[in-house]
């Protein structure tokens, strides 16, 4: 991995990771309501392997130059650890996936014991697994991990997009393809407007299903990768960093800001906090601070089990520094950097900055920006 700053020590980082494989899941085009699917047998073993990567590259004292100083690498001080988990989109299946990570992150050890008033030493249930607190967060009492569905101006953002010249070049472009799908992909849609669920079920398929796999011509489903990756951009982006096409985002920053903010301040005990989501606060991400200018192939669905990672580093004689790394599911074994605003690294308050504008801090701001005056708390707001 590329060390910016050899001599600098790493005080913490903010994770942002993605569920594991999944089954079918179903969105609604025009309003991303989801339906319910489960993680798999193969997305506990990536978000495990997941939890193992981020161990080796933060837990691991004899790599001074990525360990979190102070951090306890074995037996976990949960004062030390945030961990939230979407509980809105997709059923249980993010809420699954970072159970199955944490498991990786902080596995069973003997460490977690105790010696009783008799002198019996007795450790934890299951060799020692520890269990790591998750917030699970409610889609109906916390916006901030979910904030796209019941989002009026964010459906009408989306509309827009769909109705726009652009959009409709890029479904004619498509059209071919998409009748050449057709005998694939059983009743489905293939309006350009469904493309997340035709490929949803291309890939879901070409995991799991044999026959289907076996009959695949061999470029059909990168296609459908690359039309399902420019619709999803279109979807959660926006030309202005404030701008609802982006709120998938401006809802996690708040706590993206305090996190970073505490682990800053060296008497605060926090040092990681991780956030299990979906794919789309991801590209709302690589959007608002313009690494998709630097890295455009970023710019679409990124793999089962990605994760970003804002590391903040202590510089010797200067203020502390934030920088993010990618790494694209389980495919690749290391961090890519990224860049923010066009640069390797930035202070945390030019991070702040220049990003506060987007944050949507509350729930009745956000209510505000959807123009939401019932649902998900939005009733006592106006
Ligand atoms: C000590 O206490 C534990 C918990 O009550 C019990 O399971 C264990 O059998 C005791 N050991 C002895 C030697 O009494
Ligand atoms: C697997 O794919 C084939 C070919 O598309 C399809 O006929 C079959 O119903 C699929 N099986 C399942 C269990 O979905
Ligand atoms: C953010 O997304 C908008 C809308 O898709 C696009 O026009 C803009 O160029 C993107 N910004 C960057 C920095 O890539
Ligand atoms: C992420 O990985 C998938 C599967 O390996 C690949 O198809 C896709 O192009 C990759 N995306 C990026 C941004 O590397």
């Amino acid at each position: 991995m590329v060390n910016l700053h050899p001599q600098s020590t790493l005080l913490g980082a903010v994770i942002l990771a993605r569920h594991g494989d999944r089954l079918e899941f179903f969105q609604d085009p025009l309003t991303y309501t989801p339906s319910a699917t489960s993680l798999t047998p193969l997305g506990t073993v990536q978000e495990l392997q997941l939890g193992s990567f981020l161990r080796a590259t933060y837990l691991d004292p004899t790599n001074p130059s990525t360990f979190i100083a102070g951090i306890s690498p074995d037996l976990v001080d949960i004062a030390q650890v945030i961990v939230r988990a979407d509980a809105a989109g997709e059923g249980s299946v993010i809420q699954e996936s970072v159970n199955a990570l944490l498991q990786g992150l902080y596995p069973p050890t003997p460490s977690f014991s105790i010696t009783l008033a008799n002198g019996t030493n007795v450790v934890g249930a299951m060799g020692g697994y520890q269990y790591v607190p998750v917030e699970s967060v409610q889609p109906n009492l916390d916006i901030s991990l979910n904030s796209f569905t019941s989002c009026p101006n964010f459906d009408l953002h989306t509309q827009a997009f769909y109705n726009s010249d652009e959009f409709k070049a890029k479904a004619q472009a498509a059209a071919p393809f998409l009748q050449a799908l057709k005998p694939y992909v059983g009743n489905r849609s293939l309006d350009f407007i469904n493309m997340f669920n035709i490929f949803d079920f291309v890939n879901v398929e070409m995991i799991h299903n044999k026959t289907f796999l076996d009959a695949l011509p061999a470029t059909f489903a990168a296609q459908a990768y690359a039309l399902a990756n420019y619709h999803e951009n279109g979807v959660f982006t926006d030309g202005k960093i404030d701008g609802i096409g982006n709120v998938a985002i401006q809802t996690i920053l708040p706590s993206i800001f305090s996190s970073l903010t505490r682990i800053a301040n060296q008497s605060d005990p926090l040092k990681l906090a991780l956030n299990e989501i979906s794919y789309k606060p991801f590209i709302s991400l690589f959007n608002i601070t313009a690494a998709t200018e630097k890295n455009p192939e970023i710019a679409g669905i990124v793999d089962y089990t990605s994760v970003v990672s804002l590391e903040l580093r202590a510089s010797p004689a200067g203020p502390p520094m934030v920088t993010m790394r990618f790494k694209n599911g389980t495919a690749e074994h290391t961090f890519r950097p990224l860049s923010i605003f066009g640069k390797a690294d930035i202070p945390l308050s030019e991070f702040i900055g220049r990003l506060a504008p987007a944050a949507i801090n509350s729930t009745s701001q956000w209510c505000q920006a959807c123009n939401q005056h019932v649902l998900r708390g939005c009733s006592g707001c106006v």
